[in-house]
């Protein structure tokens, strides 16, 4: 088996639990901002998204190392795939120590609330462009 298949099974994974992340991350917006009763499970979010933005963060990692190893005549970062990898980065970062901070010492204000939802909805917009380059990529082979 080619191990650059593990690259795109580990992100797969991932992303289906962010999605499920961001799920239970809008019962928090439904109640935080349009004073609607929903139950926010804070626990589960906090874990599965902790697992979910890691596992994508170790996962951008594998990826660029399946690529430099199986592939021939690869350039580090030269496919869109690769740049959109980058582009990520900080995203993942903000996502992850922005809800470190709101669930260890959750704030008054709805400031850094906001700037994390918006931050990890923006990062599975552009989870589907690395899905849509990926699988490009992986196909012309
Ligand atoms: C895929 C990853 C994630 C997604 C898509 C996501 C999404 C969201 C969204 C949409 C909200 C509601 C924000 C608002 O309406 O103002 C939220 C809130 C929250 N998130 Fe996340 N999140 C993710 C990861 C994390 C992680 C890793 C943690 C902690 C380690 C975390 C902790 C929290 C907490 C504590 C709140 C509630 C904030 C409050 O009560 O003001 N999230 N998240
Ligand atoms: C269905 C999902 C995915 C597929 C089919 C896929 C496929 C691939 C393939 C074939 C490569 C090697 C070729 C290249 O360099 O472009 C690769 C590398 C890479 N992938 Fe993915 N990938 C997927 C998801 C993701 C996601 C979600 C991320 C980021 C969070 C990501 C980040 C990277 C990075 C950073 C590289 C190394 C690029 C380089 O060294 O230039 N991939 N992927």
């Amino acid at each position: 088996m080619n191990l650059l298949v593990i690259h795109p099974v580990v992100q797969v994974i991932a992303i289906f639990l962010a999605l499920y992340t961001a799920y239970l991350g809008l019962q928090r917006t439904r109640s935080l901002h349009f004073g609607k009763q929903a139950r926010f499970r804070r626990d589960l979010h906090a874990g599965l998204g902790t697992v979910s933005l890691v596992t994508l963060l170790g996962g951008m990692a594998g990826g660029a190392i399946m690529a430099s190893r199986f592939l021939e005549d690869h350039q580090p970062l030269e496919s869109l795939h690769g740049k959109g990898g980058l582009i990520l980065l900080p995203f993942l970062l903000i996502g992850l120590f922005t809800g470190f901070y709101l669930y260890i010492a959750p704030p008054k204000g709805k400031i850094l609330s906001i700037i994390h939802g918006v931050n990890n909805l923006i990062i599975l917009g552009m989870i589907l462009f690395q899905v849509f380059t990926g699988i490009y990529f992986a196909s012309h082979l």
